[in-house]
């Protein structure tokens, strides 16, 4: 059971995931009548009767000392650990939900009553609150995840049918997280900007608010909705560290408060301030979930968590292999045609790629950005006879094929904006500013989310597509929807919805088709659009080194295989940089490999060399996009850095070096998470030179050694090229403590 009732009112309870225990605990304010709902406990899994001493430790908001902190006039400390702190009552801090009936804004809840149920294999709580006075009812939502370390948490508000009352919410999260008390806090996120995504931030937290926020209607490249926290003791691999992660794509905020008085919570939600979303009576308003996890294993561990979890529970076909792809944007850029296509496709194919995606350029008269989002058929003069030859082709050579789309773009110069000007999301009397040439289209409409699904529909079913890029290229601006009037915000959820739906619906309607989350490269990853996709496109920076930094931010969250990598050209068309092959495609190995050059440029022994490299990768790639990861030390794209993949026999190591001549650093790589008293055997990567410490390949190394002692990797000599790197594979030899290894390392966290 991962929901224990502590006491016989029903008003405490324990939520309990496979390592971390959280305790909700329900308290009546004797002089209001108001219930508040507590956040009692959060870290290592305790049983009942320790769960319950937890809670009786942690002081009510009644008692004198306020959970021990400095109470005054001015303050009541306790709302801290809410799990909504709402806008009413002796209450200051920021608050989670902010309603107004008619001219009074503010809620007094009471409790109506607590439900537990198990459904899908899942506990869930529900405690249904409502306020004092007006028909307004909020009830948090709870599941514990037994079988992963997170818990989901969500909140639906209702107005109950039958009122007249004119209610608004100005803020609704999914949920506030209290981390338990300590000296000093850390905070650890990413953030970042076009071609420079997901780039890792660590720092002391500051007394007051820390808010992490996207206006855009997308999840946005400047910060990603997640945050870890830790006292500031935690390292990669050990220490204490809380986590929550929203699952959302539209605009969102997520807000650490440290009080003075002491106390940390997290409250995170969708929308942005300034936004009001009335609500008539009958209708509610249901959030996205927002997620926690607790891990005693440091930030590697909090990693290994979500990546567990997200494989688990989020993606829908977690458990599948990725595909190696090619992708043509970097090649031929918006100029696609079905011989130049055909050309690299075949290509593509005598290398091992599995996946044939065309990107932009294909529809319309698209020949650049100017024009033709909207106009979702073949491009007139590109493919006069259709796509079907191009993907028969494609097909023909063994390869799955996949089409770059974006629906929910609009260029002014269009077929489908001549005809539907007011399908895309505009104010009255406000200019409809471009950006990239292009509109938005109004999702949140029905009838543009069905001609999108309809289209797509068709166009999946004709050219039987197996993969979608589904990109988004336009932030929202001027986002309303006239006809609407009041109730106009709430496009900035139904949009972001309708997206879900379709998405939803066309996997539905076709269970082979796999999408990818793109958004002027890494604009759309979240946990919201992981239940709808299979892998996102972390950044269109596809430098090597930029790369790697990207995605040292992306694996804190997100699962190696969601994570698209491509191979592309040196110099590097970005940032000018030249790098080996070798040295490319390590870093791309590190994610869902694909392909991204003009292979016509390529020599015969680039492409020999590619050939080999991506046979390899389908060696690792089972261990690398569904095995546990460590990232070994080293920031990644500054100095000596390496990351280890672990599943089931086989342990595969990347290691990089993009300086050659650093004389002072790391020579030895310890590796981490093995048996000790397993023997592992080289079967990639070694090194036959004899040199100590060296891993020939055929040799064989106690896990105890390879952990203690660790190896020299070659690419991690002091003097040599920029832009070195390995790759090594061993396995658990059949000989030595068999099946051992395997037991043990599937144990660690
Ligand atoms: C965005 C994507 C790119 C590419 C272009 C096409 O920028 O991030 O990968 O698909 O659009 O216009």
């Amino acid at each position: 059971m991962s929901l224990v009732s502590l006491d016989q009112t029903g008003r405490l309870w324990a939520l309990n995931t496979r390592d971390s225990t959280y305790v909700i605990g329900i308290e009546i304010d004797q002089a209001t009548g108001e219930a508040l709902v507590l956040q009692k406990y959060w870290g290592p899994i305790l049983p009942p009767q320790a769960a319950r001493e937890a809670a009786a430790m942690s002081a009510g908001p009644d008692s004198p000392s306020g959970a021990g902190r400095h109470v005054t006039s001015f303050s009541r400390p306790v709302e801290v650990e809410e799990l909504l702190p709402v806008d009413g009552g002796l209450r200051w801090g920021l608050p989670a939900l902010q309603v107004a009936v008619d001219q009074v804004r503010s809620l007094e809840l009471r409790l109506v009553g607590v439900d537990a149920a198990s459904g899908d294999g899942v506990d869930q709580l529900d405690i249904a609150l409502e306020d004092r006075t007006f028909p307004i009812d909020v009830v948090l939502h709870a599941r514990p995840y037994a079988d992963s370390n997170a818990i989901a948490r969500w909140v639906t508000v209702r107005h109950r049918a039958g009122g007249d009352a004119a209610v608004e919410v100005s803020r609704l999260d999914s949920g506030s997280w209290f981390i338990p008390d300590a000296e000093d806090y850390r905070y650890r996120a990413a953030s970042g900007a076009w071609a420079e995504e997901s780039q890792l931030q660590q720092g002391r937290l500051p007394v007051g608010e820390l808010t992490f926020t996207s206006r855009q209607g997308i999840t946005g490249h400047h910060a990603n909705p997640w945050i870890m926290i830790d006292a500031g003791d935690a390292g990669e691999e050990h220490g204490e560290v809380w986590s929550v992660a929203l699952a959302w794509s539209g605009s969102w905020r997520m807000t650490t408060t440290r009080r003075p008085e002491g106390g940390t919570a997290v409250t995170a939600g969708f929308g942005h301030d300034g936004l009001r979303w009335p609500l008539p009576a009958g209708a509610e308003l249901v959030t996205p979930a927002v997620l926690g996890l607790y891990s005693a294993h440091g930030f590697g561990g909090t990693s290994r968590g979500w990546h567990d979890h997200i494989r688990r529970h989020i993606l829908p076909a977690g458990d599948e292999d990725r595909p190696v792809l090619y992708n043509s944007w970097e090649a031929t850029g918006f100029a696609v045609t079905e011989p130049e296509q055909l050309r690299l496709a075949r290509r593509a194919a005598t290398l091992g790629v599995e996946l044939f995606v065309v990107d932009d350029g294909w529809f319309g008269r698209r020949d650049d950005e100017h024009s033709s989002l909207g106009d979702w058929w073949p491009h007139g003069e590109r493919f006069p006879d259709g796509l079907q030859g191009l993907f028969e082709g494609v097909r023909a050579l063994g390869m799955k094929a996949g089409l770059w789309v974006e629906p929910e773009g609009v260029s002014p110069d269009s077929d489908l904006y001549r005809a539907h000007p007011d399908w895309t999301l505009h104010l009255d009397h406000r200019r409809r500013d471009r950006k990239r040439h292009q509109l938005v289209l109004n999702f949140a409409r029905t009838d543009v989310r069905d001609w999108a699904l309809g289209w797509l529909d068709r166009l999946v079913t004709d050219l039987r597509l197996d993969y979608l890029k589904w990109d988004m290229n336009r932030p929202f601006t001027q986002a309303g929807w006239p006809g609407q009037g009041q109730g106009q915000d709430h496009v900035w959820i139904d949009h972001t919805r309708h997206v879900y739906q379709v998405m939803a619906r066309l996997r539905a309607r076709h269970p082979g088709l796999r999408i990818e989350s793109c958004a002027g490269g890494g604009g759309r990853l979240d946990l919201g659009i992981l239940h709808h996709i299979d892998q996102a496109w972390p950044s269109d920076n596809t430098d090597p080194v930029d790369r790697q930094t990207a995605q040292h931010g992306v694996s804190q969250l997100y699962p190696a295989n969601v994570m698209s990598a491509w191979v592309t050209d040196s110099p590097n068309a970005n940032v000018g940089r030249s790098t080996p092959l070798r040295y490319r495609f390590h870093v791309a190995m590190a994610g869902v490999l694909g392909i991204g050059v003009d292979l016509a440029r390529w020599s015969a022994a680039e492409l020999d060399e590619a050939r080999a490299l991506i046979a390899q990768y389908k060696m690792v790639r089972r261990t690398i996009q569904h095995g546990r990861q460590y990232r070994l030390g080293g920031r990644p794209g500054v100095e000596r850095s390496a990351l280890q993949y672990l599943l089931d026999d086989q342990v595969v190591v990347l290691v990089y070096h993009p300086y050659g001549n650093a004389k002072s650093g790391r020579r030895w790589l310890r590796l981490t998470a093995l048996d000790p008293d397993a023997c592992y055997e080289v079967v990639a990567g070694g090194d036959t030179d004899g040199v100590p410490g060296r891993l020939a390949a055929g040799s064989r190394w106690q896990g105890r050694t390879l952990m203690a002692v660790g190896i020299r990797p070659t690419a991690w000599e002091p003097i040599g090229a920029d832009h070195r790197s390995d790759l090594i594979v061993l396995r658990t030899t059949a000989g030595s403590a068999p099946g051992n290894a395997v037991i043990r390392s599937r144990g660690v966290p």
